[in-house]
């Protein structure tokens, strides 16, 4: 490792190239198997890092000489900026993002990303973040550093004929709601999307606030041919009777060749389930179409819930869309929602020692106050870093993880922990870094 330099930089130029973040976005591309990027997408890479407040570390290895690419770009690139988590409707926290992280096939297996994520690791605690979040490739790689799933995507197909077949009750409940979705160019999306996410991102548990990206890909100035402008991109704004927007959607026509004809949904976001039903509800409407596709649905999706035949909705995969690790426990606790009154003292390990401690949690008004408490108790559960993590976005239940031995205690204790936490909604986040 010695031979190798670690440089860590900002994005600052605002109207050039800045040389050496360039080669560091395409060192990244290449580590994800991407295309060699034309400068276009090297500039809205460079804009993106630059809106968000992106901390690059490119790792050099000056011993090499041309023609090798080591010789010019970085052999590693890991990326970290602030960002913001809910983990309880209305709490959110600052969040520690983690993006971008790749080494070059030559210097693999070297400690190189264990020596990133640990530097980075101990940055996000010294800068008092109380949770790191990032989206993985591969699910074998962040368990060893601390970070375990907190939300889940599924993909499915919903099938339409003259129309998304609701059930008569539904349908009644739907044209009773004064809700209309209406359809809108793509470059007037802005203040929409916006005011969803505010409203999205406050009432649920695993958003992860929307990025400069999300809003240039909803506006269609991203996302089309090599990144640039899109031009088959549909969107629709939900609307409150007052003209509030509720939720959006935007979708493409999958191509006149295709049986059936789809509608591929490329974002779809309400805080309000009529919202979300009054969209699918229209974007069912468009004649030609046979099915409707979106990877972003919730796991605890009312769609199937809404169709006269729930099977006209299929689940096709489910994958993580959110890995975090708790760095501070009372703030993350203390983030959550509970239900009920009662105290129960924690105790966490950690391989990295990060957060391994005991803390009394002391719950009342479906809050919890938290303090460290290093006395032994009977009222004792125990876990690791690991589960915690999926235990305070709600992705895994008390219950499942003492079903596994994950969370332990004496049973008396472990039924008040499963009484006290409450997941009133599966933990969801829309947004990809
Ligand atoms: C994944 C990647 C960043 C690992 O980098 P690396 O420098 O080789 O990793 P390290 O040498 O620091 O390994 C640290 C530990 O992780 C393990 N590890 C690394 N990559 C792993 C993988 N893909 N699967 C399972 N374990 C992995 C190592 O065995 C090592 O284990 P240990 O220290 O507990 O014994 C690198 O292989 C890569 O760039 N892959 C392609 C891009 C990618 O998938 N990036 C991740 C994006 S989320």
């Amino acid at each position: 490792m010695e031979e190798l330099r670690f440089e860590r930089f900002t994005v600052d130029a605002a109207d050039d190239l800045d040389a050496r973040a360039a080669d560091w976005i395409r060192a990244c591309e290449q580590g994800f198997y991407g295309q060699d990027p034309d400068e276009a997408s090297i500039g809205r890479s460079l804009e993106s890092k630059r809106a968000r407040g992106s901390v690059l570390t490119g790792v050099y290895d000056d011993a090499q000489a041309p023609p090798s690419l080591t010789a010019v770009w970085p052999v590693a690139t890991f990326e970290e900026f602030a960002g913001e988590i809910t983990l309880a409707p209305g709490r959110s926290l600052p969040a520690h993002l983690i993006s971008g992280v790749t080494v070059r096939a030559t210097h693999r297996r070297r400690g190189i990303l264990r020596r990133m994520m640990t530097e980075s690791l101990d940055r996000a605690q010294q800068a008092g973040r109380p949770i790191a979040a990032l989206t993985v490739s591969e699910g074998s790689i962040y368990g060893r550093f601390g970070f375990s799933p907190a939300a889940f995507a599924q993909t499915v197909r919903v099938a339409v004929r003259d129309g998304l077949g609701l059930r008569a009750d539904v349908r009644r409940t739907l044209e009773s709601s004064g809700l209309r979705v209406v359809a809108v160019h793509p470059r007037d999306m802005e203040a929409i999307h916006d005011a969803v996410v505010v409203s999205f991102h406050s009432a649920t548990p695993g958003s992860i606030d929307r990025l400069y990206g999300d809003r240039q890909r909803v506006t269609g100035r991203w996302g089309g041919d090599e990144g640039g402008p899109v031009k088959d991109l549909r969107a629709y704004a939900c609307l409150a009777g007052d003209g509030t927007p509720l939720g959006f959607a935007t979708a493409k026509f999958s191509g006149w060749k295709d049986d059936p004809r789809r509608l591929e949904i490329t974002d779809l976001m309400a805080a309000d389930p009529k919202a979300e039903l009054a969209l699918w509800e229209h974007l069912g409407a468009h004649d030609l179409v046979g099915e409707l596709t979106w990877g972003g649905a919730r796991t605890d999706d009312a769609l199937s819930w809404a169709l006269a035949n729930p099977r006209d909705l299929r689940t096709e995969k489910r994958t993580d869309s959110l890995w975090v690790r708790v760095l501070d426990v009372p703030a993350v606790l203390e983030a959550r929602s509970y239900a009920g009154q009662g105290t129960f003292r924690i105790e966490v390990s950690d391989p990295q020692g990060r957060i391994e401690g005991a803390w009394r949690v002391d719950v009342a008004d479906g809050a919890a106050a938290v303090r460290a408490d290093e006395a032994p108790a009977p009222d004792t559960v125990s876990t690791d870093a690991e589960t915690l993590a999926s235990l305070v976005t709600g992705a895994i239940e008390p219950w499942q993880a003492a079903g596994l031995g994950r969370l332990r205690g004496d049973e008396t204790v472990l039924e008040l922990v499963r009484a006290l936490w409450t997941n009133e909604v599966r933990p969801l986040s829309a947004t990809f870094f």
